[in-house]
């Protein structure tokens, strides 16, 4: 299985910014980390530089197979039951925006996996992301990203990001529909599995802390 927005030699390519450390900050320092869709480790490397413990989850193998001083778990997260209870479980990436029934698997899969004292970090689109159809350009490491043809139509998002990395390789990734979840049917979707909102992270409700009920 692949995710066609997640190509393993771009995924080589990108840097973390700010993410380890605040995920370093939000979960409790004793706590093991279950990192679902962990992609190339990206986030999984700086982690354990920064002395966490990671099990690392993807439906990709050539993802998995860059990983490095991890535990790795090839399976999809809906499917995911290892018996097992983390102090910290994180599904970033904004793989939580999309149509109900799989927001909710991806939530009962966390829900799975949670020690009765941890905490899920999740990361989504700001709810407002779409609505400004200017434009952006950024820059990771090596990468240009540049995001264009910016729509916002309901709850879906339509736009074009293409991520330049000059000689080694440009990728055109187009976004046609993709979901956009607000605070309300978050808090919903919480509820509905099991989980509360313990604290939007971010002024823009990018990410957020959950816990058990
Ligand atoms: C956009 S990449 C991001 C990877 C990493 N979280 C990061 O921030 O660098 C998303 C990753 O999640 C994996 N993925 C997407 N949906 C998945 C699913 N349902 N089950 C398991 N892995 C999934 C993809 O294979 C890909 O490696």
């Amino acid at each position: 299985m692949r995710d066609p927005g997640a190509p393993v030699d771009l995924y080589r390519l990108l840097e973390a910014t700010d993410e380890p450390e605040l995920i370093d900050r939000e979960i409790p320092e004793s706590a093991e980390i279950l990192e679902l869709g962990c992609g190339s480790g990206r986030i999984t490397h700086p982690l354990i530089a920064l002395g966490r413990r990671v099990v690392a989850v993807d439906f990709n193998p050539e993802m998995l197979e860059l990983i490095e001083g991890a535990e790795t778990v090839l399976s999809r997260i809906e499917d995911l039951d290892l018996g097992r209870t983390f102090g910290g479980v994180l599904l970033m990436s904004t793989l939580i925006n999309a149509p109900e029934e799989m927001r909710l698997e991806l939530l009962r899969s966390i829900r799975r996996h949670l020690a009765p004292a941890g905490i899920a970090l999740i990361e989504r689109y700001d709810p407002d992301i779409g609505n400004d159809p200017t434009p952006t350009e950024r820059h990771n490491g090596a990468v240009t990203i540049r995001v264009s043809e910016i729509a916002r139509r309901g709850h879906l998002l339509y736009q074009t990001v293409e991520y330049d990395a000059g000689t080694h390789g440009n990728w055109r990734i187009r976004l046609d529909g993709r979901y956009v979840v607000s605070d309300d049917e978050m808090l919903a979707d919480l509820a509905a599995t099991g989980l509360r909102l313990l604290r939007w992270i971010d002024e823009r409700h990018r990410w957020l802390a959950a816990a058990l009920v």
